[in-house]
């Protein structure tokens, strides 16, 4: 019985030799395998009377087992150690800071949007909406463009192709249309401003198919335009940052609003950038007017009693202005090196407490 202690004891003793799975596979396969020290001893089990197999063969079988639970046990710890040297090794350091990629930044146009929604915000007006696709009713006839006027192709309209009841949908070629929505879904007094896309088939360097504007409108007893003054010329003291911002309205057309006027502020262009708040330039800033007693009524209100003032501006020319760059269509260009130079950070985000911009 001693040679088979001696061998157990060899084999326990390779087996905690093992230093990685290899090896201790190589002892497997000396001792198990087929030709191995304890299979071999199997064999001679044959030549054995009866009596003697019985209690020889039972005590290879001991040594048998305790080898290959030996085997296991050290294949389970190498395994389990591989594992932490490899979960040790490719440890991130999640407090490291992040190596250098572009940002990504918030786009002027909706830095410059934010900016009139906390301005206007402030002074108690409402955001609303309305869809892109329009039809003709809110686009145009609700808002006095009388048919067939050539008032309705002055907007360079994208008409969408006739539906089999006649009707044209369109992309909306302004955000007044949200003006007939809301008078039609709220009852005055109403002040809400409607920021949103709108297009036109149009491209140059101050035009874009596609572009933004933000309309005002405010529907109450007794509005006159001293309210409207006043309305847009806090806004644009508020919005230029300046204390002085000296406007000029000229009279002008447009067929939802009476009297209409074009608003101008005072600027100087003579260093090649534009100033507000001084010079003797005046720059085109918005349309506005008072509400058409039409309008009114297409949309279920009585001008005897309530009359309104209403305007449009666009965002994008806005934020041009302020911000200083030169051709409206890179705003549109998704040129990611003019968006890292002009995009503004998240963190920025424009509020009357902290600042617009
Ligand atoms: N809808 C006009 C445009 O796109 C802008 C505008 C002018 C809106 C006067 C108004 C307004 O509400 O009163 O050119």
């Amino acid at each position: 019985m001693t040679d088979l202690t001696t061998l157990e004891a060899d084999v326990l003793a390779q087996v905690a030799a093992a230093g990685d799975l290899a090896a201790l596979d190589a002892v497997r396969v000396a001792a198990l395998g087929k030709t191995g020290s304890i299979s071999g001893l199997l064999k001679t089990l044959g030549a054995m009377s009866p009596d003697e197999r019985k209690e020889r063969g039972a005590a290879i079988n001991v040594l048998r087992d305790r080898a290959q639970t030996a085997l296991n046990d050290k294949k389970a710890a190498l395994e389990a150690a591989a594992l932490d040297a490899r979960l040790a090794s490719e440890t991130l350091d999640l407090t490291l800071p992040a190596p250098y990629r572009r940002k990504g930044s918030v786009h002027p146009t909706m830095q410059t949007m934010d900016e009139m929604v906390a301005i206007f915000a402030e002074m108690g007006f409402a955001v609303a909406e309305g869809p892109d696709i329009e039809d003709d009713f809110h686009n145009f006839t609700a808002l006095n463009f009388p048919p067939k006027h050539p008032a309705r192709e002055m907007h360079d309209t994208f008409f969408f192709n006739t539906k089999e009841d006649g009707e044209r949908m369109l992309l909306r070629t302004h955000t007044s249309p949200v003006q007939v929505r809301t008078m039609l879904s709220q009852k005055p007094p109403i002040r809400i401003i409607a920021p949103g896309r709108t297009y036109r088939m149009d491209s140059d360097a101050t035009h874009t198919p596609m572009f933004h504007q933000v309309e005002g409108l405010v529907i109450d007893k007794g509005i006159h335009m001293g309210h409207l003054k006043w309305t847009l010329e806090t806004f644009l003291a508020r919005f230029f940052e300046s204390d002085t911002v000296t406007t000029q309205f000229r009279p002008h057309h447009f067929p939802f609003t009476e009297p209409s006027a074009e608003t101008d502020v005072q600027c100087d262009r003579s260093g090649g950038e534009i100033k507000i708040g001084q010079g003797t330039s005046w720059l085109e800033i918005l349309g506005c007017g008072m509400v058409h007693p039409n309008v009114l009524r297409a949309c279920g209100i009585d001008p005897d009693e309530y009359q309104g003032f209403a305007f449009g501006m666009g965002v994008d020319r806005l934020g041009m202005l302020k911000y200083g760059m030169p051709d409206l269509r890179d705003m549109f260009a998704s040129d990611g090196r003019w968006l890292a130079h002009y995009g503004f950070s998240a963190f920025a985000a424009p509020n009357a407490a902290s600042g617009l911009s």
